[in-house]
């Protein structure tokens, strides 16, 4: 039996995360990693299945044992927002929360977007092309999706930039980013600054509410249920964090793939009506989101193993959308490829709610992209990607805009 390497932020893995998870998927697709703590899913059956099994918890967000009992009281106020996110919640608050913020954020708030959506990419692409050379992560990937969801939230423009600052914050202690040192306190201050500014604009909504989600979601009620303000702010963190990182890497992840296959790229070119079932590809093929954790709510047996209660899981849908048992040619980005039932976004009562938006700031994003810049090319001869196992980001992306 082959040896399997235990480090899941070895930067081998973190290049390559496919070849390493295919080797784990031939192995044991229910496997336990003793380094990691916790059980490694990594089928298409098992991971979809993991999304829906009742047994597996979304409660996952907790202080980690290593940090001490000082810190663990000084964060309390920033995992108390975080218990607040639906995602991070079973039935039945999570059925709560849930439908209180399907009230607000519906498909017309969604369709309502989308010229809006069409004029800032312009005007980013606009004003990018006064250099021939970019850093397209920064100056395009990163800030179509801030604009987006500020202009969604109704944060006011000149905020946006502050908006961004706490997302990218909040990232380090949500995607665990074990690099930067201090991540406890930079998310902490942040999150507490964007906290505050958020009270100033629900308490001037709820006196003057305007067409914008933060109105909608402090007018949400079901059954004479409504979201608290305590909900209303959390809520709100997570539709910028949610909405921002993963939109980000969708459009760079997407313009790498283009870049290293050309011939999808012309097909592309040649019919943009592809954009469609290329999003959807790019989701399969190289999505933002690479794994999701679950923690055991009860023992049970899975594949003759003994899961027990408090286990972590890790449920890989990097591996689940390679599968060869579900996809035809896995490790091909194909634009045409339909059906495609990715996990990108998930499965079950946790599915994005942001799927639609994210969908369609891909396709207004690259589809205008390309259509401005046909023959870019990435300069980097080796991208870098963040240390990081859930979510699938790089670091920077240099191109040349032709
Ligand atoms: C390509 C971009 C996106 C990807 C790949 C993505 C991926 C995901 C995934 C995998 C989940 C399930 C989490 C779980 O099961 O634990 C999820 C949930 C969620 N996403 Fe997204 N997402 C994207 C964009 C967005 C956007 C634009 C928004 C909002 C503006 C958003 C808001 C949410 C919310 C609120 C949830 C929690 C749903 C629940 O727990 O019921 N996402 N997303």
């Amino acid at each position: 039996m082959q040896t399997i390497n235990n480090d899941l932020l070895d930067p081998l893995v973190v290049v390559d995360p496919y070849s390493y998870y295919e080797t784990l998927r031939k192995h044991d697709p229910v496997y336990w990693n003793s380094q990691w703590g916790g059980w490694i899913f990594t089928s298409y059956e098992e991971v979809k299945n993991g999304f829906q099994d009742i047994r597996l918890s979304a409660e996952r967000v907790r202080p980690s044992k290593g940090m001490g009992k000082e810190k663990q009281q000084e964060m309390s106020s920033t995992y108390t927002i975080l218990s607040n996110w639906l995602v991070f919640n079973d039935p039945p608050k999570h059925t709560r929360l849930r439908m209180l913020m399907n009230k607000a954020f519906t498909p017309k708030a969604v369709n309502k977007l989308l010229p809006k959506i069409e004029e800032t990419t312009d005007y980013l692409l606009n004003d990018m092309s006064k250099n021939r050379e970019v850093n397209v992560l920064q100056s395009y990937a990163s800030i179509l999706p801030i604009m987006v969801i500020s202009d969604l939230l109704g944060v006011p423009k000149e905020d946006r930039n502050l908006i961004k600052k706490w997302s990218d914050d909040l990232m380090l202690l949500v995607f665990g980013a074990a690099e930067v040192e201090n991540r406890h306190e930079v998310a902490k201050n942040s999150l507490s600054e964007m906290v505050d500014y958020l009270k100033v604009i629900i308490k001037d909504r709820r006196v003057n509410p305007k067409e914008d989600l933060i109105s909608a979601l402090v007018e949400a009620s079901e059954d004479q249920d409504k979201l608290s303000d305590d909900e209303v702010i959390s809520t709100c963190t997570l539709l910028v964090f949610g909405g921002h990182e993963t939109t980000t890497n969708l459009i760079a992840n997407g313009l790498l793939a283009f870049n290293n296959h050309p011939e999808q790229l012309q097909l592309l070119k040649n019919k943009p009506e592809l954009i469609n079932t290329a999003v959807d590809e790019i989701l399969r093929y190289d999505g933002p989101s690479k794994a999701m954790v679950r923690v055991a709510k009860e023992d049970f047996i899975l594949n003759d193993k003994e899961i027990k209660i408090g286990d972590k899981v890790l449920l890989v849908q990097a591996s689940a959308n390679r599968d060869p048992a579900v996809f035809e040619r896995p490790n091909e980005f194909d634009i045409t490829r339909s059906p495609n039932h990715h996990l990108g976004f998930g499965r079950g009562i946790h599915y994005c709610l942001g799927a639609p938006l994210a969908l369609q700031e891909g396709r207004i994003a690259l589809g205008k992209f390309i259509e401005k810049f046909p023959s870019y090319r990435v300069l980097d001869q080796k991208v870098e990607w963040q240390p990081t196992f859930v979510n699938r980001g790089l670091k920077y992306l240099n191109i040349s805009l032709y």
